[in-house]
Protein backbone atom coordinates (compact mmCIF):
# COMPACT_ATOMS: atom_id res chain seq x y z
CA UNK A 1 0.00 0.00 0.00
CA UNK A 2 1.44 3.02 -0.76
CA UNK A 3 2.17 6.15 1.81
CA UNK A 4 0.01 9.32 0.88
CA UNK A 5 0.58 12.35 2.47
CA UNK A 6 -3.02 14.50 3.54
CA UNK A 7 -1.62 18.19 4.58
CA UNK A 8 -4.25 20.97 5.74
CA UNK A 9 -2.79 24.75 5.24
CA UNK A 10 -5.44 26.27 7.56
CA UNK A 11 -4.07 29.81 5.99
CA UNK A 12 -5.27 32.54 8.40
CA UNK A 13 -7.77 30.52 10.34
CA UNK A 14 -7.59 28.69 14.17
CA UNK A 15 -6.11 30.62 16.79
CA UNK A 16 -4.85 28.64 19.35
CA UNK A 17 -8.32 28.00 21.18
CA UNK A 18 -9.80 27.02 17.96
CA UNK A 19 -6.83 24.68 17.15
CA UNK A 20 -7.03 22.85 20.37
CA UNK A 21 -10.88 22.24 19.50
CA UNK A 22 -10.19 21.16 16.58
CA UNK A 23 -7.57 18.86 17.02
CA UNK A 24 -9.66 17.58 20.12
CA UNK A 25 -13.03 17.17 17.77
CA UNK A 26 -10.68 15.49 14.98
CA UNK A 27 -8.67 13.12 17.34
CA UNK A 28 -12.12 11.77 18.33
CA UNK A 29 -13.69 11.01 14.99
CA UNK A 30 -10.24 9.91 13.41
CA UNK A 31 -9.35 5.92 13.49
CA UNK A 32 -5.63 5.76 12.83
CA UNK A 33 -4.53 4.52 9.38
CA UNK A 34 -1.26 2.77 8.52
CA UNK A 35 0.66 4.62 5.62
CA UNK A 36 -1.03 7.81 6.00
CA UNK A 37 0.47 10.82 7.54
CA UNK A 38 -1.91 13.55 8.36
CA UNK A 39 -0.19 17.30 8.69
CA UNK A 40 -1.20 20.33 9.56
CA UNK A 41 0.26 23.90 8.33
CA UNK A 42 -0.91 26.21 11.30
CA UNK A 43 -0.76 30.05 11.87
CA UNK A 44 2.22 30.62 14.14
CA UNK A 45 0.22 31.50 17.24
CA UNK A 46 -1.47 28.23 16.73
CA UNK A 47 1.80 25.33 16.52
CA UNK A 48 2.49 24.85 19.94
CA UNK A 49 -1.08 23.82 20.72
CA UNK A 50 -1.40 21.32 17.76
CA UNK A 51 2.09 20.08 18.68
CA UNK A 52 1.04 19.46 22.46
CA UNK A 53 -1.87 17.48 21.71
CA UNK A 54 -0.30 15.28 18.80
CA UNK A 55 2.88 14.65 20.41
CA UNK A 56 2.75 10.53 20.93
CA UNK A 57 1.02 10.90 17.55
CA UNK A 58 3.56 10.55 15.41
CA UNK A 59 2.08 10.12 11.84
CA UNK A 60 0.47 13.60 12.74
CA UNK A 61 2.64 16.48 12.27
CA UNK A 62 2.47 20.35 12.98
CA UNK A 63 4.22 22.83 10.70
CA UNK A 64 4.51 26.60 9.44
CA UNK A 65 3.08 28.13 7.27
CA UNK A 66 5.72 30.32 6.41
CA UNK A 67 9.31 31.20 8.34
CA UNK A 68 12.48 33.23 7.73
CA UNK A 69 15.51 31.81 6.87
CA UNK A 70 17.95 33.38 9.44
CA UNK A 71 17.77 31.67 13.02
CA UNK A 72 17.37 35.31 14.62
CA UNK A 73 17.71 39.07 13.73
CA UNK A 74 16.23 42.48 13.27
CA UNK A 75 13.41 41.06 11.46
CA UNK A 76 10.25 42.19 13.00
CA UNK A 77 7.08 40.20 12.49
CA UNK A 78 9.10 37.57 10.96
CA UNK A 79 9.00 34.04 12.63
CA UNK A 80 13.11 31.79 12.38
CA UNK A 81 12.85 28.04 12.13
CA UNK A 82 14.31 27.75 15.37
CA UNK A 83 11.82 29.32 16.90
CA UNK A 84 9.10 26.83 15.11
CA UNK A 85 10.88 23.83 15.76
CA UNK A 86 10.47 25.10 19.56
CA UNK A 87 7.07 25.91 19.09
CA UNK A 88 6.98 21.97 17.54
CA UNK A 89 7.00 22.45 14.08
CA UNK A 90 8.69 19.51 11.99
CA UNK A 91 8.30 21.19 8.67
CA UNK A 92 7.15 24.29 6.49
CA UNK A 93 5.93 25.50 3.85
CA UNK A 94 8.31 27.24 1.10
CA UNK A 95 6.37 29.66 -2.01
CA UNK A 96 2.92 29.20 -1.48
CA UNK A 97 1.26 31.12 -4.16
CA UNK A 98 -0.53 33.50 -1.70
CA UNK A 99 3.11 33.93 -0.52
CA UNK A 100 4.42 35.16 -4.03
CA UNK A 101 1.38 36.34 -5.16
CA UNK A 102 0.25 38.86 -2.29
CA UNK A 103 3.43 39.06 -0.66
CA UNK A 104 5.97 38.78 -3.23
CA UNK A 105 7.95 35.82 -2.31
CA UNK A 106 10.72 35.43 -5.06
CA UNK A 107 12.26 32.30 -5.81
CA UNK A 108 15.45 33.55 -4.50
CA UNK A 109 13.32 33.58 -0.90
CA UNK A 110 12.06 30.34 -1.32
CA UNK A 111 15.78 29.18 -2.26
CA UNK A 112 16.91 30.15 0.85
CA UNK A 113 14.35 29.09 2.74
CA UNK A 114 14.77 25.61 1.94
CA UNK A 115 17.95 25.64 2.30
CA UNK A 116 17.73 27.02 6.15
CA UNK A 117 14.89 23.98 6.69
CA UNK A 118 17.06 21.65 5.21
CA UNK A 119 20.07 22.58 7.69
CA UNK A 120 17.77 22.79 10.54
CA UNK A 121 16.28 18.73 9.64
CA UNK A 122 12.78 20.00 9.31
CA UNK A 123 10.24 18.91 6.25
CA UNK A 124 10.37 21.65 3.50
CA UNK A 125 7.01 21.43 1.33
CA UNK A 126 7.81 23.46 -1.88
CA UNK A 127 5.18 25.28 -3.41
CA UNK A 128 5.00 25.57 -6.89
CA UNK A 129 1.92 26.14 -9.44
CA UNK A 130 0.86 28.08 -12.71
CA UNK A 131 -1.07 31.14 -13.11
CA UNK A 132 -4.56 30.72 -15.37
CA UNK A 133 -2.67 33.42 -17.75
CA UNK A 134 0.43 31.23 -18.12
CA UNK A 135 -1.50 27.87 -18.39
CA UNK A 136 -3.40 29.30 -21.58
CA UNK A 137 -0.48 30.43 -23.25
CA UNK A 138 0.92 26.61 -22.84
CA UNK A 139 3.84 27.79 -19.78
CA UNK A 140 2.56 25.68 -17.19
CA UNK A 141 6.13 23.24 -17.42
CA UNK A 142 7.92 26.47 -17.55
CA UNK A 143 6.90 28.13 -14.85
CA UNK A 144 7.12 25.02 -12.75
CA UNK A 145 10.92 24.45 -13.68
CA UNK A 146 11.48 28.20 -12.94
CA UNK A 147 9.95 27.54 -9.46
CA UNK A 148 12.04 24.56 -9.01
CA UNK A 149 15.20 26.43 -10.18
CA UNK A 150 15.39 27.99 -6.41
CA UNK A 151 16.54 24.31 -5.76
CA UNK A 152 19.67 24.40 -8.04
CA UNK A 153 22.58 23.38 -6.81
CA UNK A 154 21.53 21.12 -3.98
CA UNK A 155 22.63 17.27 -4.28
CA UNK A 156 20.49 14.40 -4.71
CA UNK A 157 20.47 13.53 -0.88
CA UNK A 158 19.12 16.98 -0.05
CA UNK A 159 16.93 17.29 -2.93
CA UNK A 160 15.63 14.03 -2.13
CA UNK A 161 14.39 15.22 1.40
CA UNK A 162 12.17 18.12 -0.13
CA UNK A 163 8.13 17.24 -0.98
CA UNK A 164 6.92 19.44 -3.45
CA UNK A 165 2.90 20.83 -3.54
CA UNK A 166 1.84 21.03 -6.99
CA UNK A 167 -0.92 24.12 -6.61
CA UNK A 168 -1.83 25.66 -9.72
CA UNK A 169 -2.79 29.33 -8.62
CA UNK A 170 -5.81 29.51 -10.38
CA UNK A 171 -7.47 26.44 -8.64
CA UNK A 172 -6.88 27.55 -5.25
CA UNK A 173 -9.73 28.66 -3.79
CA UNK A 174 -12.05 28.73 -6.92
CA UNK A 175 -13.73 25.78 -6.38
CA UNK A 176 -11.99 24.54 -9.83
CA UNK A 177 -9.86 21.81 -9.85
CA UNK A 178 -7.20 20.36 -11.89
CA UNK A 179 -8.31 17.15 -13.21
CA UNK A 180 -6.46 14.40 -12.29
CA UNK A 181 -4.86 13.99 -15.75
CA UNK A 182 -3.96 17.67 -15.52
CA UNK A 183 -1.91 17.23 -12.15
CA UNK A 184 -0.54 13.82 -13.31
CA UNK A 185 0.93 15.72 -16.22
CA UNK A 186 2.85 18.36 -14.49
CA UNK A 187 3.46 15.49 -11.50
CA UNK A 188 5.75 13.89 -14.57
CA UNK A 189 7.54 16.69 -15.59
CA UNK A 190 8.60 17.76 -11.96
CA UNK A 191 9.29 13.86 -11.64
CA UNK A 192 11.63 14.06 -14.79
CA UNK A 193 13.43 17.74 -13.25
CA UNK A 194 14.48 15.60 -10.00
CA UNK A 195 15.87 12.47 -12.34
CA UNK A 196 17.82 15.15 -14.50
CA UNK A 197 19.53 15.68 -10.78
CA UNK A 198 19.85 11.76 -9.61
CA UNK A 199 16.61 11.37 -7.47
CA UNK A 200 15.07 8.54 -8.64
CA UNK A 201 11.45 9.93 -10.09
CA UNK A 202 9.70 7.55 -7.63
CA UNK A 203 11.79 8.73 -4.63
CA UNK A 204 9.70 12.21 -5.01
CA UNK A 205 6.30 12.94 -2.80
CA UNK A 206 4.47 15.18 -4.81
CA UNK A 207 1.11 16.75 -3.28
CA UNK A 208 -1.62 17.94 -5.13
CA UNK A 209 -3.29 21.28 -4.24
CA UNK A 210 -6.25 23.20 -5.52
CA UNK A 211 -9.77 23.15 -4.32
CA UNK A 212 -9.96 19.79 -3.05
CA UNK A 213 -12.50 18.49 -1.30
CA UNK A 214 -14.19 15.43 0.34
CA UNK A 215 -15.90 15.03 -2.99
CA UNK A 216 -13.05 14.68 -5.06
CA UNK A 217 -10.29 13.89 -2.78
CA UNK A 218 -10.44 9.97 -3.41
CA UNK A 219 -10.75 10.45 -7.47
CA UNK A 220 -7.42 12.89 -6.82
CA UNK A 221 -5.50 10.09 -5.22
CA UNK A 222 -6.39 7.54 -7.38
CA UNK A 223 -4.16 8.87 -9.51
CA UNK A 224 -0.89 7.09 -9.49
CA UNK A 225 0.99 10.45 -9.36
CA UNK A 226 -0.59 12.56 -6.61
CA UNK A 227 1.43 10.86 -3.54
CA UNK A 228 -1.11 13.34 -1.31
CA UNK A 229 -2.87 16.27 -0.98
CA UNK A 230 -2.69 19.83 0.20
CA UNK A 231 -6.17 21.38 1.47
CA UNK A 232 -7.04 24.65 2.20
CA UNK A 233 -10.57 25.38 2.50
CA UNK A 234 -11.84 21.81 3.82
CA UNK A 235 -9.10 21.28 5.98
CA UNK A 236 -10.90 23.85 8.80
CA UNK A 237 -13.50 22.05 9.73
CA UNK A 238 -12.64 19.23 11.97
CA UNK A 239 -15.38 16.72 10.82
CA UNK A 240 -14.74 17.49 7.53
CA UNK A 241 -11.15 17.10 7.73
CA UNK A 242 -11.77 13.63 9.51
CA UNK A 243 -13.52 12.29 6.46
CA UNK A 244 -11.10 13.51 3.87
CA UNK A 245 -8.31 11.90 5.70
CA UNK A 246 -10.71 8.60 5.96
CA UNK A 247 -11.56 7.95 2.29
CA UNK A 248 -10.15 4.76 0.84
CA UNK A 249 -7.48 5.58 -0.95
CA UNK A 250 -5.97 2.02 -2.30
P1 LIG B 1 -7.81 25.47 -1.32
O1 LIG B 1 -6.34 25.94 -0.95
O2 LIG B 1 -7.91 23.99 -0.96
O3 LIG B 1 -8.73 26.32 -0.48
O4 LIG B 1 -7.99 25.67 -2.78
C1 LIG B 1 -5.21 25.13 -1.18
C2 LIG B 1 -3.96 25.84 -0.73
O5 LIG B 1 -3.90 27.07 -0.85
O6 LIG B 1 -3.01 25.22 -0.24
Amino acid sequence: MKRRIFAGNWKMHLGPDDARQFIRTFLGRYRRENQRDIWFFAPASSIEAVAGLVRDRPEIMVGAQHVHWEDSGAYTGEISIPMAAQAGARGALVGHSERRHIFGETDEDTSRKVRALLRHQLQPVLCVGEKLDQRERGETVSVVERQLGALAGLDAASLGRIVIAYEPVWAIGTGRTATPQDAADVHRAIRAWFSGRGVPARGVTILYGGSVKLDNVQALLAEPEIDGVLVGGASVEAATWAAMVSVPAD
